[in-house]
């Protein structure tokens, strides 16, 4: 991008003014009076002249002819899409041209002629809503124009910041060097990668007061000085446009308020936008402070003009710098109405209109923005590791699945009852993962919905209504999960169902014959038990084959199908044995699945056997609208084949087995930490009651690293990462909960 420097390293042109006034006459038939104006680039005059007053542009030689050409387009184009600001008129000349070539001191270069707007520059801060209601105007008239020189390289372009690297030490004050230096480094790992995906368009890009001119009564006569015209997101013109409202020791945050209200007045902004704006604003100043340091060096005879405002930029920069930016970003987004405070707004519209007792996880909630991997993102781009959705089995936002869906979506998305690829090919790799036998899947939107469907199978298929669940197990919202649920329900129990003891030390055939005896005694045969094989709600127990064994044989004998619930532990989070109820070595006679089977599209399945399918078909009809769909289908296969590939059950095994081994070290140190447990990646550590698990929990989620808890007494933290989590990321739910239980004070905030 040395092309961005070109034009700061060629010295300001000196063409004679005797040879521009021969130039208008001759091809302008202008004639007139010469004045010089000051230029950073350029080399001005003002002509007066009887036909009205012109700013005539000497350009750079080192300046893009294209750009030239590109500025004066976008004057006529404002001119002929009657913007309602208004803008300096293109002057052409005789012969109908927009500029011409002229000799500056030996230098071939270009010569141009505007209209000289009347007014004087805006007074600096004088009215930021204005500036921000022009900048949109600004924006809205430009919205059709482009031009190829709109994409060239340009040092005022924020994306060139990188480029002002080299340059920094040219600031001769040591404190503002590194002040620069450390924004320079913030802004571009954390803000310019994220500038890509924002809208842009060609903006003006020097919306500095000087360029802005007003009349007496301070209504706006005109905005001048395209010269840094560019193709960029269109939040940098409001980045500059505030770099100029910020001063000395003043608090910045109501003039950058009042500029985002008055654009906002006519362009809305994304939340993204505005997060980035206080520091695209200290990124600006920085280009300011730097390229005039760097300029002066060059050219020292024009130091003092080209100086005159790196001073009062480096003021706004430390005013800027030692505020408390991340109030600021907040107060911004509020003004937007994105955010209430944390999230105060929202919380009350959500309480409004979302049924009641739908909690918010943490005492203070997140309000979410995005996801990536491991992490999630709030509003003002503050990350959080996420060491408790299981249901983004491969990360946030994997490129996979968001690919599939977006491309099937575009193509075809209807339901099952059509000859369509997907549901089968979906089907057959599910079925390809699970022991013999299992051969028939059914697809369904929730796990909630295949638990329903499984008990109405087992119930076709036996002919008894009863299910035996363990104590405090959660299966689903639907009707019949709902009652085999004791963890949701705040009623007794139906006499259909009957509890078990989750794994621990009785024998389980032991618990489910009294079950069963419990059920005949209200009248009912046991159709189905049913677990969650990793006994999530019931404090994370992984069974064990013996236990499993044993339970299978229970209800089998006394005629009843067994159900591995295997929402929760499903699809590798166990490990290498990639089921929950892998380890008894045989299988059950339904599977169901949920939650990571879409990696958050909303997937679930029934998966049987042959014969018991056809058990059900023979008494009963199922079919669901949405499960199975095209898009559904194209999402869980590339679930299933980015599981695979990536090999995440053999990382559950491995980053599960480092971190339960790192949480138990701990254990031996903190006398808080009872027991730790679990399987793969989830796993459960016991502490002495449900409050401390509160409180680490909440204590872990105010050092960014978010966990759940659970158990009949809420005393299990509950850690339950994507797979694609790294022993890095191990050692930080760690360190979060070592600090959790000394309680030390919480990092400062960036
Ligand atoms: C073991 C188990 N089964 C079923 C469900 C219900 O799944 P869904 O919320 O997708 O309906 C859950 C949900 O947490 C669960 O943990």
């Amino acid at each position: 991008m040395t092309g961005a420097l070109d034009p700061f390293l060629t010295p300001i042109p000196a063409a004679e003014a005797g040879r521009v006034g021969e130039i208008l006459a001759a091809q302008y038939g202008l004639a007139g009076s010469l004045v010089p104006l000051p230029g950073e680039r350029d080399q001005n005059f003002l002509l007066d002249s009887t036909d009205g007053a012109f700013v005539v542009k000497v350009a750079n030689p080192g300046e893009d002819g294209a750009a030239i050409d590109m500025e004066q387009a976008a004057l006529e184009h404002l001119e002929q899409t009657g913007c309602n600001i208004p803008t300096p008129r293109v002057v052409r000349t005789i012969r109908g041209e927009r500029s011409v070539p002229i000799d500056a001191g030996g230098a071939e270069t270009t010569l141009r002629v505007r209209s000289f707007l009347t007014g004087e520059p805006i007074k600096d801060g004088s009215s930021p809503r204005r500036v921000g209601v022009l900048a949109a105007d600004l924006q809205h008239g430009l919205a059709g124009f482009f031009h190829p020189a709109a994409g060239r390289p340009l040092l005022w372009d924020v994306r060139s910041l990188p480029l002002l690297g080299d340059l920094v030490e040219l600031v001769p004050e040591s404190e503002l060097r590194s002040l620069v230096g450390g924004v320079l480094a913030r802004v571009e790992e954390e803000v310019l990668p994220r500038l890509a995906s924002f809208p842009a368009q060609v903006i003006h890009n020097d919306l500095n007061p000087a360029n802005l001119l007003v009349d007496g009564s301070g209504d706006i006569t005109g905005v001048i000085d395209f010269g840094d015209m560019l193709h960029a997101p269109r939040i940098a013109d409001l980045g500059v446009a505030g770099s100029y409202q910020v001063y000395d020791d003043d608090d910045p945050t109501a003039p950058l308020a009042e500029l985002v209200t008055g654009y906002l007045e006519r362009i809305e902004l994304r939340p993204e936008e505005l997060e980035v704006l206080v520091d695209l604003v200290a990124g600006r100043l920085c280009q300011s402070v730097v390229i005039a340091h760097w300029r002066a060096q060059l050219h020292p005879d024009n130091a003092g003009y080209i100086l005159s405002d790196a001073a009062a930029a480096a003021r706004s920069l430390a005013t800027i710098e030692s505020s408390d930016r991340a109030a600021l970003r907040a107060h911004l987004l509020r003004v937007a109405g994105v955010q209430g405070g944390p999230g105060a707004g929202l919380a009350r519209r959500r309480d409004r209109s979302l049924g009641p007792g739908l909690g918010l996880s943490y005492r203070r909630p997140l309000r979410l923005h995005r996801g990536e991997g491991v992490w999630l993102f709030d509003d003002h781009g503050e990350r959080y590791l996420d060491a408790y959705n299981n249901v983004v089995q491969l990360g946030h936002a994997h490129p996979a699945v968001v690919g599939a869906v977006r491309r099937q979506a575009a193509r075809l998305n209807t339901n099952t009852r059509y000859l369509t690829d997907r549901p089968v090919d979906f089907a057959e790799r599910l079925v390809g993962l699970l022991p013999e036998g299992l051969d028939v899947c059914y697809f369904t939107n929730s796990g909630s919905e295949a638990n329903e469907l499984a008990l109405r199978i087992a119930r076709a298929v036996t002919g008894r209504r009863g299910v035996i669940v363990s104590e405090h197990a959660y299966h689903g919202m639907t009707g019949l999960t709902a009652a085999i649920s004791p963890e949701e329900s705040r009623d007794p129990l139906e006499d259909w169902v009957a509890t078990v003891p989750p794994p621990g030390e009785s024998d389980p055939g032991d618990g489910i014959e009294r079950a069963v005896a419990a059920l005949e005694d209200g009248g009912h045969g046991p159709a189905a038990l049913i677990y969650d094989t990793v006994f999530s709600s019931d404090g994370i127990f992984d069974p064990g084959g013996d236990f499993l064994n044993g339970s299978m044989a229970a209800v089998r004998s006394s005629g009843g199908l067994f159900i591995a619930d295997e929402v929760q532990a499903g699809l590798g989070r166990v490990g290498q044995r990639m089921w929950g109820f892998a380890g008894s070595g045989s299988a059950p006679d339904i599977v169901t699945l949920g939650k990571p089977l879409g990696n958050g599209y909303p997937i679930g399945a029934v998966v049987t056997s042959r014969d018991i399918a056809a058990a059900f078909a023979a008494r009963e009809h199922f079919f669901s609208t949405f499960g199975g769909s095209t898009v559904a289908a194209a999402a869980g296969a590339a679930v299933i084949e980015a599981t695979l590939a990536l090999r995440l059950p053999q990382r559950a095994d491995r980053v599960g087995g480092y971190l339960s081994r790192r949480l138990t070290e701990l254990a031996g140190r903190a006398s808080q930490l009872r027991e730790v447990r679990g399987a793969g990646l989830f796993v459960g550590v016991e502490v002495a009651d449900g409050p401390l698990a509160e409180e680490l929990v909440e204590r872990m989620r105010d050092r960014h690293v978010l966990i759940g808890r659970t158990g009949p007494s809420g005393n299990v933290l509950k850690i339950r990462p994507p797979l694609v989590f790294e022993e890095a990321h191990a050692d930080i739910v760690v360190a979060a909960l070592e600090a959790a239980l000394r309680g030390s004070p919480l990092p400062t905030r960036r």
